[in-house]
């Protein structure tokens, strides 16, 4: 198994698709590094997993916690660090980060949310040999409410000065987010890295979905995510007919006794 570069990432750009999911921990990543590119320890985990309302109440230390625990359980995959909110506020608070995370955790690459105005940091991180991947368009740290962008010709604008100024700052890749179709074809066909979309279209070289969402666990249905399986009816199934069982003294027999 070759463990997946970003020299590689970039030499997919226009010739292969990029396949990316969110991991929080080691099941989940020990299953996505056997089939993605990249894996991202996303700060969508504090709603996914903590239940927040928003993903600016995670912590960089929550953060690190998952993010040894995906690191440590790839072998292929390059994994990438989610920033969290206000842990980059200027470049040299945003290096310090940075550089702490990428020792604690051995993660390949962090992810910043933003455009024109995070160019510098970007700058700042890349020349120091922190690889940044950019996120564009929907950006939930900052953003108020779920909404797609790109529908009028001053935000579609704007987001493309977002892509090109990323993409010129050194970033291997941009997430593209909650986008319209025909923004999201003109951004992938001018900047130079590679585009990740989620609920950006087919015309990005690459997708992300976070897991929890694609996997039916988590009860966010975005018009974007496409279900592959509904594990929650699953795993509700099996804990109601694990409670019956222990309720009929069902559970344990013999079988999973010791002797
Ligand atoms: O936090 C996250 O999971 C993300 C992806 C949705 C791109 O930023």
């Amino acid at each position: 198994m070759q463990k997946i570069t970003i020299k590689k990432i970039l030499n997919k750009k226009n010739k292969s698709p990029i396949a990316c999911l969110t991991a929080y921990s080691k099941n989940t990543a020990q299953v996505a590094d056997k089939y993605c590119d990249i894996i991202l320890v996303g700060d969508s985990l504090g709603m996914v997993l903590y239940g927040m309302k928003t993903t600016r109440d995670v912590k960089i230390e929550t953060m690190i916690l998952h993010a040894k625990a995906v690191k440590k359980s790839t072998k292929k995959s390059l994994v990438v660090f989610d920033m969290p909110y206000k842990t980059y506020p200027n470049k040299l608070a945003a290096y310090k980060n940075a550089k702490k995370v990428i020792k604690l955790t051995k993660c390949d690459a962090v992810k910043l949310e933003g455009g024109t105005k995070i160019v510098n940091i970007i700058k700042y991180l890349v020349k120091r040999k922190i690889p940044v991947m950019g996120h564009i368009g929907l950006l939930p740290q900052t953003s108020k409410k779920f909404k797609v962008k790109g529908k009028n010709s001053i935000q579609k604008n704007k987001i493309l000065k977002d892509a090109l100024a990323v993409s010129k700052s050194g970033a291997f890749a941009i997430v593209v987010e909650c986008v319209v179709e025909n923004l999201a074809k003109t951004i992938t066909r001018k900047v130079l890295i590679p585009t990740i979309g989620i609920g950006a279209s087919k015309y990005c070289d690459g997708q992300i979905l976070v897991t929890e969402d694609m996997l039916g666990l988590n009860d966010v249905s975005p018009k974007f995510v496409k279900k592959y399986v509904n594990l929650n009816k699953i795993v509700e199934k099996s804990i109601k007919n694990y409670v019956k069982d222990v309720k009929m003294k069902r559970f344990p027999s013999t079988k999973y006794a010791y002797k």
